[in-house]
């Protein structure tokens, strides 16, 4: 099935590409702040490595994924052999080698969903938050890197809706809604269904690298750098593409039976997941499966509240893209 418009896009669409490029660009972290990343990085391992001779620091999420906004805070993922370890006992030891440098506020928080350590670096001022042995988390952020090199207009498009949904405060798992995480899922399949399509489905083609974390099998196609111009039969201007993606999540997506899927590079059915029910927590009511966990809905957090707010900020959103003659200042103004 593929998205149609609810509504014929206005006539003016693509003189609003500017004010969205615009935003973009500002939103994009500097040279000098991926140096302070790097420096900081080969402090942490210096002190990782003499603990644990055989660890491994890898970066995730958004300072890694290419998604990330400029003064970010930076996600660490320290690798260890060992899968029988104890995450909470490792996590108290490295934060006592930590708060023995000058790090400031370094803190084990081992009774979070994910235990972790936190900590702020004055020299270069960015804060971190370590993790232990979350390896998915280091594979699905190259897939995502890889994905964003495929075709800018998705690190366009991404690096905008994480800008409204925090402007709108729909950023917010704790409270019901999305992570950054799920809305670059989000962006990558309304690229991947888009008619022709400006992203192919790497989970779908022939397998150039493969790894297994945690029993699972991850492989997918990454020489992306074959892929360049994949996207370049569809001419679609970024403005187009914000308008497409709201109208897709306001007026077109069917949020009773599908579920989106990057990996099967279409929409599945929520019947074949059989995720039609709430089981404990798990509602579905907006049902992203992760490419790799693929009994994880992404969506698993948001309720019966938070998916009306959810809905009546897309159409919002997609009402301010059909109708307002500047909607860059509404599309993003604090809620
Ligand atoms: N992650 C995951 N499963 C989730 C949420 C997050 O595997 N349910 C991993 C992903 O690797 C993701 C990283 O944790 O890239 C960080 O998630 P998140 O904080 O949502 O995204 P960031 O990209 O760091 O976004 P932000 O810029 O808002 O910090
Ligand atoms: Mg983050």
């Amino acid at each position: 099935r593929n998205y149609k418009s609810q509504t014929e896009c206005r006539g003016d669409i693509n003189r609003l590409s500017a004010p969205f490029l615009a935003i973009y660009e500002s939103l994009i972290p500097s040279e000098e702040e991926k140096e302070k990343q790097k420096q900081l990085m080969a402090l942490l391992n210096k002190h990782v490595t003499r603990e644990w001779p055989g660890a491994r620091l890898f970066l995730y999420g958004s300072c890694a994924n290419s998604f990330g906004f400029r003064k970010s805070d930076i996600d660490v993922c320290l690798a260890l052999g060992d899968a029988d370890i104890d995450k909470s006992e490792i996590l108290l030891k490295l934060a006592d080698i930590l708060k023995s440098d000058n790090l400031e506020n370094v803190q084990a928080l081992i009774r979070a969903r994910v235990p972790i350590v936190k900590l702020m670096d004055p020299v270069t001022g960015i804060s971190c938050d370590i993790c232990v042995n979350n390896l998915l988390a280091v594979i699905n952020t190259k897939l995502l890197r890889d994905y964003s090199k495929i075709d800018v207009r998705l690190r366009q498009l991404a690096f905008i809706i994480k800008h409204w949904a925090k402007s709108r405060g729909v950023n917010e798992t704790y409270q019901g809604t999305l992570s950054s995480y799920a809305y670059v899922l989000m962006c990558i399949h309304f690229l991947q269904q888009c008619n022709p399509p400006i992203l192919p489905c790497l989970q779908g083609m022939a397998r150039t690298y493969t790894v297994n974390v945690d029993n699972v099998e991850c492989s997918y196609f990454d020489q992306v750098e074959k892929l360049q111009g994949f996207g370049s039969q569809n001419g679609e201007s970024i403005a187009r593409l914000v308008w497409g993606f709201f109208n897709y999540w306001a007026h077109c997506h069917d949020y009773a039976n599908d579920v989106i899927s990057i990996r099967a590079g279409r929409l599945v059915s929520k019947q074949a997941k059989d995720w039609t029910r709430r089981i404990g927590n798990d509602r579905h009511l907006i049902c992203i499966e992760d490419p790799f966990e693929v009994t994880h809905d992404l969506g698993r957090v948001v309720d019966k509240r938070s998916i009306r707010v959810l809905r009546e900020e897309f159409e919002r959103a997609a009402e301010i893209m059909q109708y307002d003659p500047n909607p860059c200042v509404k599309l993003f103004e604090p809620y």
